[in-house]
């Protein structure tokens, strides 16, 4: 029998919105998986696709950016610097082994916490479904 797969998703979200909807969604107790790992950052203009490779390479099953909505960056447009560069690294990842649906964008807002609660959870649905991640070098578990 095989053990059942508890997926890692590494999440790199803006402090202005994503990361406020987290913080609100722990307040008003709504629950999020524990899969998941935030990393705040200033804007997801600021998020390196190295960052998001060594994430897949250190074990993460899925990686998630996820910053304001368009129009609604606090650096005018590093939300959609970071959908240019998310679609660079979809077309990219294949080639070194990782399936694209293992990067995923989404815009957040602040005021989002229900909306943040369901996207973490339809995110371990997905990792699941995935299954691990075949690049891990190591275990961060
Ligand atoms: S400040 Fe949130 S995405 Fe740029």
């Amino acid at each position: 029998m095989t053990q059942a797969h508890h997926p890692l998703i590494i999440a790199f979200v803006c402090n202005w919105c994503t990361y406020t909807a987290a913080d609100l969604a722990g307040t008003s107790r709504l629950a999020y998986p524990e899969n998941i790992r935030l990393i705040r950052v200033m804007c997801t203009g600021m998020v390196d696709p190295q960052y998001i490779i060594k994430a897949f390479l250190e074990g993460a099953d899925m990686v998630l950016v996820s910053g304001c909505h368009p129009g609604d960056c606090h650096y005018i447009n590093g939300n959609y610097k970071a959908r240019r560069r998310i679609k660079l690294l979809k077309e990219i990842l294949p080639r070194i082994g990782i399936e694209k649906e293992r990067l995923k964008l989404t815009w957040i807002g602040a005021s989002d916490g229900i909306q943040f609660s369901k996207t973490m959870q339809e995110l371990v649905v997905q990792a699941k479904k995935l299954g691990p991640n075949p690049v891990n070098t190591q275990s961060v578990r």
